[in-house]
């Protein structure tokens, strides 16, 4: 199991987390790996003017934006 949250605090909104949540959403769905992956939403992470920020596990990914998601997914996610 994978834990991915992403933050969906005030600045990590601002810059686009929605995208980046429905965009691992949709991968999630078209790879079929629900039950792999473990998606939250997180509170703010300190690192606001880096946001979008995502964790996977214990890793802390920032900067994130929608169109890197795919190869973060790829990645991260079904590479392990
Ligand atoms: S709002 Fe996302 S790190 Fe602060």
């Amino acid at each position: 199991m994978v834990k991915l949250s992403i933050c969906i605090g005030s600045a990590c909104h601002l810059r686009g987390a929605h995208g980046v949540l429905s965009a691992f959403n949709a991968l999630i769905d078209k790879y079929q790996v629900q039950s792999n992956v473990d998606l939250e939403g997180s509170f703010c992470q300190g690192k606001c003017t880096e946001g979008v920020v995502i964790k996977i596990d214990d890793e802390v990914i920032t900067n994130v934006t929608k169109d890197k998601v795919y190869d973060i997914f790829m990645e991260k996610i079904l590479g392990r």
